[in-house]
């Protein structure tokens, strides 16, 4: 299958027009090629662009993934896109905003998959998109911390739309798929943009009434993590293995420690999670 190149289709004009959105994508800003979204997002948001700013590129120069890797980002195929959200409320909301913008957005990306290719990702905690093992996506997402006006919060999403695995670099090339290699045909970026931007604003709805049992339950039923034997890799190069078990209120991943470890629950906040056989 040849890879679809739609370039010429996602535009401004066109993804706006698909929109059903108040605020999300309503400020888009739509570049051939870009260094990163999540940095020029950030830019923006600093100079004060409102709640549901968009910036997309055809292409990333130096495209970013989670833990400092680099994120695959050939023009003309796939979408790369950062939405700028800011703290809705007071600052006793930020606790439970925070950590759950990047869950409930990935919630956001997969039912768009779903509404657009009619097959349904699951999540890797905390917000890898996977088809089987397969990556097909990913977010990043950076936070101001917090500072007068409030926290804002840049929500990167790359999704392998019309790439051809095979396109992909060696060390990728194994681990990942596209919606088109999943379904056997090419897709409209610009549809799969404007939808994910209708569910991220509904998403960031949710996120301001919702209470965190609810959000644990709507997390759970696409988290693929739960009930694996996994191994966490932190940050600081410590290594844990045991079984993922459930999502905490504050989005926390629990794990059962191996009996060989120190044993007991753990909850993991920050971390690279690999599912083991
Ligand atoms: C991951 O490592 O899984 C997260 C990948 C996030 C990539 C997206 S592409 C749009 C935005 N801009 C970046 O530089 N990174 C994110």
């Amino acid at each position: 299958m040849a890879a679809s190149t739609d370039a010429h289709h996602l535009t401004v004009k066109a993804v706006q027009a698909l929109l059903h959105t108040r605020a999300f994508g309503r400020m888009l800003r739509l570049v051939p090629e870009i260094p990163s979204t999540n940095s020029a997002a950030m830019s923006l948001a600093l100079e004060g662009a409102p709640q549901g700013t968009a910036v997309a590129a055809d292409k990333q120069t130096a495209g970013r993934g989670r833990l400092g890797r680099r994120w695959f980002s050939p023009a003309g195929e796939n979408l790369y896109c950062s939405v700028i959200l800011r703290q809705p409320r007071s600052p006793e909301h930020l606790g439970l905003w925070l950590p759950w913008v990047p869950l409930l957005s990935a919630i956001a990306v997969v039912r768009a998959i779903e509404r657009v290719a009619g097959f349904r990702p699951s999540l890797k905690w905390p917000n890898d998109i996977l088809i089987d093992r397969q990556k097909l996506g990913g977010l990043l997402c950076e936070s101001t911390g917090p500072r007068t006006g409030g926290t804002v919060v840049v929500v990167g999403i790359g999704l392998n739309v019309n790439s051809r695995p095979e396109t992909f670099p060696a060390d990728l090339r194994d681990g990942s798929t596209s919606l088109a290699a999943e379904a056997g045909r090419s897709f409209d970026r610009a549809l799969v943009l404007a939808t994910i931007l209708d569910e991220m604003e509904d998403a960031s709805d949710r996120l301001l009434g919702g209470a965190p049992e609810g959000f644990v339950r709507e997390y759970s039923a696409f988290c693929a993590t739960l009930g694996q034997r996994v191994r966490v890799s932190h940050a600081d190069g410590r290594m844990i293995e045991g079984v993922a078990l459930s999502i905490g209120p504050d989005g926390a991943l629990h794990i059962a420690q191996d009996e060989s470890e120190a044993g007991g629950m753990l909850a993991v906040h920050a971390g690279d999670v690999i599912h083991l056989r």
